[in-house]
């Protein structure tokens, strides 16, 4: 049985003092409900994390960074390393978000590194994977996932890609005005997984954690967490206010009830 996986990204919003603010709102909106089978996630803008670390202490939410980069220190302007992010309180680490692709020419290669990185460390990455609107027009979109995949993972010994957190986040469907249909992550998932039990064997992809993101709401969250493949969501927009989120914890607890259950 995996855990199931509730994650926000707030990207460049909530700074320190609306950071306290959401953490106290989430975690009284949040005292109430049974989260034990679920791991809970957020990640501030880097200059939030220590308060935000701090405050939700003692909470079952974790804080993660957006990105990192993959060298333990140096002439790197601009950039945070994994230590730098243990440092603050962070367990988790997102990389390769479709933003960091398309407007920082960030690559699969440089991902591989700080998976690399963040592994040796002690940081669960949570590495994006998605397809862009023309290579799903042009019916790539599994063969990029394979290749996005393949290329994050490798040089990872088999039994440690349990570790990692696989987030499927179709980049046409992030920042839209619609998630994609459970349909399409119904086949995206299956495809996914496909390919670990292939590369890594049976025990290892049914071990490996396959979460969604991409216009996730409160109102479209339960079917897709009803996907036999779907191990979470990933939020942006809709959870960068704790009530949102607060909903979306919510469904994945349950969901996480009914997936034991049956
Ligand atoms: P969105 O963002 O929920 O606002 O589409 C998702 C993401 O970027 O991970």
């Amino acid at each position: 049985m995996r855990r199931l996986v509730a994650g926000t990204g707030w990207k460049m919003n909530n700074g320190i003092a609306d950071s306290i603010r959401y953490a106290e709102e989430l975690r009284s909106r949040i005292a109430g409900l049974d989260t034990s089978a679920i791991d809970i996630y957020v990640l501030p803008p880097f200059t939030s994390l220590a308060t935000a670390a701090n405050a939700f202490a003692g909470s079952p939410v974790a804080v993660g960074g957006q990105n990192m980069h993959w060298d333990d220190s140096g002439s790197w302007t601009g950039e945070i390393s994994a230590s730098m992010l243990l440092e603050t309180g962070c367990r988790y680490v997102e990389l390769a978000h479709s933003e960091r692709l398309q407007h920082f020419g960030e690559t699969y290669e440089a991902v591989r590194r700080k998976v690399d990185k963040a592994m040796s460390v002690g940081l669960i990455p949570i590495v994006c994977l998605g397809e862009t609107a023309q290579e799903k027009a042009d019916g790539r979109a599994d063969e990029v996932l394979a290749d996005q995949l393949l290329t994050s993972i490798d040089g990872q010994p088999d039994e440690r890609v349990p570790e990692i957190i696989l987030a499927y986040e179709p980049r046409w469907a992030i920042g839209a005005a619609e998630a994609a249909s459970p349909e399409y992550v119904e086949e995206r998932h299956r495809a996914l997984r496909t390919i670990l039990r292939k590369h890594c064997g049976e025990e290892i992809a049914e071990r490996t954690r396959i979460i969604y993101g991409g216009s996730v709401t409160p109102e479209n969250g339960r079917d897709i967490l009803d996907i036999k493949d779907v191990d979470g969501l990933f939020v942006g927009r809709a959870a960068w206010k704790p009530e949102g989120f607060a909903r979306i914890v919510e469904l994945v607890s349950d969901a996480a009830k009914r997936k034991q259950a049956a």
